[in-house]
């Protein structure tokens, strides 16, 4: 009981984050944070579940459900601030949860946060699949379609899972693959990567949107809220509170920047510009989109893959069209790459702390980068983005994220109770009244998903439990070390 308590000090913590000697290089400054972050955050969510969403659960209610969305993720944001600033090491929530909640609530975040961002890399890498086969169609090629899904759907309205007569998703594991060597060759080369894909995303949804205005038909978001078809989450407010659960999806990745806090030049003030810089930036994106998407279009016709195309058709803007897909494409591209980063950097982390086997903690002697672990996280994503359909593990990663985002807000809480003597270079405004409202607003969002939903939640953590009893409460080490050192490998100048 005693173990399954134990905490990182917070001294041991920041001494890693300043050893400067060893480990991860500081090479990443405030924009490019943001731009990281952006980078993951418009992804599949925008691109794809908003018009899924409208289409079954909200309407155009879809743009409350965004707000509710964001009122979550900016409570949430603000809690992660606090604590990448006080703690500026890689590892994110599950770093923040070793050194407040004890080992075993932090074995339980990073578990939870493994399945935000390798399904979470899945789900968008699906979601690139389908947006490039689109745009390849519009010139005319047509990929095998037994190379172009997964083998197995699933119908929400029936629960059942049916064949899809597709043997895998070609298209999604080659961008996992191609974007795993990007990320073992180096950090540098990854934000800069990102930084140029950004810029084409953005553009291409504010031409949406600019477009867009000149054909909203204010009828159509007329009832704004489609009233309830008598099924919770079908419609109504249960249907608003539903979307915002599916569509939360499309605001994660703004906590991504903080498992880069290693790795920033001045973590202590540009992580709090890096996360909620990001976060308001996409939140004004998706609010004007989802408006722009259920003003030119019904809601119903938007549970398509790819949503914006129908309402771009709508609008009879066909030449428009190619180069939107291509900006989804490269949009996704740079959401799957940080999700990619995420993943590795929190292997990495759990590693060290000897909760996981050290070979996820290696550095390549040459381009300082965790490779190991990063070529693995790559090939369990390009298998699951292979096989699996993209309902299923959007909604997973939402649950998983939501937890895990209250986990932190209360983690907030408690270090302000017990550690209220360390430094809190950015402070979360508003008191108690802040995480006390993140850990409520996330916790509502997770009751609106679906039952199956929560049931693939309980049996992932089951299954992580597992894991822990067997090996990782064995090898944790970090109380046992008094000063732990970030990498095993000697320095590139
Ligand atoms: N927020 C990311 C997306 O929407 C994960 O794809």
């Amino acid at each position: 009981m005693k173990r399954l308590l134990l905490k990182k000090s917070l001294e041991s913590i920041q001494e890693e984050a300043l050893d400067e000697e060893h480990g991860l290089r500081r090479s990443i400054g405030p924009v490019s944070l943001v731009l990281l972050g952006i980078g993951v955050i418009v992804g599949a969510g925008i691109f794809v579940l908003t018009g899924q969403a409208a289409a079954q659960n909200a309407g155009p209610g879809i743009v409350i459900s965004f707000m509710l969305a964001a009122v979550a993720c900016g409570f949430s944001g603000l809690c992660y601030a606090e604590f990448a600033s006080m703690l500026p090491i890689a590892g994110s929530a599950y770093t923040y949860a070793y050194a407040t909640l004890g080992q075993f609530l932090a074995w339980i975040i990073g578990w939870d946060l493994i399945l935000e961002y390798t399904l979470g890399a899945t789900t968008v890498s699906i979601g690139w699949s389908g947006y490039f086969l689109s745009f390849l169609k519009d010139f005319g090629i047509n990929f095998p379609a037994a190379l172009s899904g997964p083998p197995f759907g699933f119908n929400p309205e029936t629960h059942r899972w049916f064949l899809t007569g597709a043997v895998f998703n070609l298209p999604a594991v080659l961008l996992v693959v191609f974007l795993t060597v990007i990320l073992v060759r180096g950090i540098r080369e990854s934000a800069a990567l990102n930084a140029a894909i950004v810029f084409i995303k953005i553009a291409v949804i504010l031409a949406f949107i600019f477009a867009g205005i000149h054909y909203v038909k204010p009828a159509l978001w007329h009832p704004f809220i489609p009233a309830n078809k008598g099924q919770f989450g079908l419609f109504g407010l249960s249907g608003v509170l539903r979307g915002a659960g599916v569509i939360f999806f499309a605001y994660i990745g703004f906590d991504a920047v903080s498992t880069l806090a290693q790795e920033a030049k001045n973590p202590k003030r540009d992580m709090p510009i890096g996360i909620l810089g990001s976060l308001v930036i996409c939140t004004v994106l998706y609010i004007a989109v989802s408006l722009v998407l259920t003003g030119v279009v019904s809601y119903t016709k938007l549970n398509v893959p790819a949503p914006f195309a129908v309402a771009l058709d709508a609008m009879k803007l066909f030449w428009f069209s190619p180069f939107l897909k291509l900006g989804a494409v490269a949009g996704l591209t740079s959401t799957v790459l940080v999700l990619l980063l995420g993943q590795s950097r929190i292997f990495f982390t759990m590693a060290k702390d000897g909760l996981l086997p050290p070979w996820a903690s290696k550095v390549h002697p040459r381009f300082r980068t965790p490779y190991v672990n990063s070529i693995i996280t790559g090939c369990v994503t390009a298998a699951a983005a292979a096989v699996l359909p993209l309902g299923i593990v959007g909604e997973m990663v939402s649950i998983g994220t939501l937890l895990a985002f209250a986990i932190v807000c209360a983690g907030v809480l408690v270090l302000r109770h017990t550690r209220p003597d360390v430094k809190r270079v950015f402070k979360a405004p508003g008191g108690a009244a802040t995480p006390i409202l993140g850990i409520f607003s996330c916790l509502y969002l997770m009751a609106g998903l679906p039952l199956e939903t929560w049931l693939r939640l309980v049996i992932w953590l089951i299954i992580g439990l597992v894991i822990y009893f067997a090996y990782g409460i064995k090898y944790a080490h970090a109380r046992l070390k008094p000063k732990p050192r970030v990498s095993v490998t000697s320095p590139r100048t």
